[in-house]
């Protein structure tokens, strides 16, 4: 028996055409959930938050309303280019 070699593609690849549809639908689907779980985690003002694979950016900017001005929020994609500005957040690849 061979191994197989032959990779499967990654869903969520921000090359296709359709990755930023992808990532608003994604965020409809999920947002509430992980946006409980970060309450539950105790974010709140003054905070300094880490995304680390941030898609279209809308759970960073929401830690960044929450964490305030006195707060940091840096997000970052493998391939960011579909994290939209947010005057709080730092975007960064990698
Ligand atoms: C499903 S989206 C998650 C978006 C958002 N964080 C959320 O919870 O809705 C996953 C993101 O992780 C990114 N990603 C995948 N592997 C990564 C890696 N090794 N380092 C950084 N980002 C990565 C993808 O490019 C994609 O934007």
């Amino acid at each position: 028996m061979t191994a197989s070699t032959q990779e499967t593609p990654y869903t969520f690849n921000h090359d296709q055409p359709t990755a930023f549809d992808l990532l608003d639908r994604l965020a409809v689907i999920l947002d509430d959930f992980s946006r409980d779980q970060l309450r539950h985690a105790g974010l709140r003002a003054g905070a300094r938050c880490l995304e680390v694979g941030a898609g279209a950016g809308t759970l960073a900017h929401w830690m960044a309303d929450q964490t305030g001005p006195t707060g940091e929020v840096i997000a970052t994609d493998v391939k960011p280019q579909h994290v939209r500005a947010h005057q709080g957040v730092t975007v960064r690849a990698g």
